[in-house]
């Protein structure tokens, strides 16, 4: 067994208030080197933390770690504004990458629903791994698909991607993919936290709102 966050625990996300922070110039998702990763649909990741900071994106178990304790890449020193993000937040964090999303359909996408594989290697009684999106183009015409079931429409939540999305997800638990229409590429930092006093505490700090659920 795990510590989890009770403001996950009925429905496995949270839409958390926008990010309001120093803006996050465009240079500092652009500039990135990315590396061919597919993961839900056409994409390519850049890695901000690596298990030992090295420019890869294989999981931490890969390495005999468990998604905690990211260690920086050489990306990190052209993404200050992401670095302090995520420092801001002041959970222990594991990877820390910006996925690059190419337009795909609604119907590729929910084929493209999976789950993550956030726990591995992560001993019994630490606090469970979930991850924080920050949207940083602006997409408000893509949905972040959220299913409880993945063979099941009726358990399903859809979230509009706005610029400066915050969004918080059990993406072990909930099935998710983005539909994303396009015509330009969608970016997002994706990062890996444990569950804690101190994530509870930005959590709540981040004022959770119900908006943008349709
Ligand atoms: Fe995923």
């Amino acid at each position: 067994m795990h510590v989890k966050l009770d403001s996950l625990k009925e429905k496995g996300f949270a839409i958390l208030r926008d990010y309001d922070g120093p803006p996050v110039p465009k240079e500092e998702w652009e500039s990135l080197e990315y590396m061919d990763w597919k993961s839900g649909g056409d994409t390519n990741f850049a890695p901000i933390a690596s298990a030992f900071g090295e420019m890869e994106c294989r999981g931490f178990w890969d390495h005999g770690k468990a998604d905690k304790d990211g260690i920086w890449t050489q990306n990190a020193e052209k993404c200050p504004t992401l670095v302090q993000w995520t420092k801001n937040v002041g959970a222990n964090f594991g990877r820390v990458r910006i996925i690059k999303l190419n337009p795909n359909t609604e119907a590729e996408a929910i084929h493209n629903l999976h789950l993550d594989d956030n726990n591995r290697l992560n001993p019994d009684g630490e606090g469970w791994v979930v991850r924080v999106w920050l949207e940083l183009s602006n997409d408000p015409n893509t949905y972040m698909i959220l299913r409880e079931d993945k063979d099941d429409p009726s358990t399903e939540s859809r979230i509009s991607m706005l610029k400066n999305r915050q969004l918080i997800i059990d993406s072990q638990r909930l099935w998710h993919a983005a539909w994303h229409p396009g015509p330009e590429p969608r970016y997002a930092l994706i990062v890996s936290f444990e569950s804690s006093e101190a994530l509870h505490r930005w959590i709540e700090s981040q004022a959770p709102t119900t908006s943008g659920v349709r």
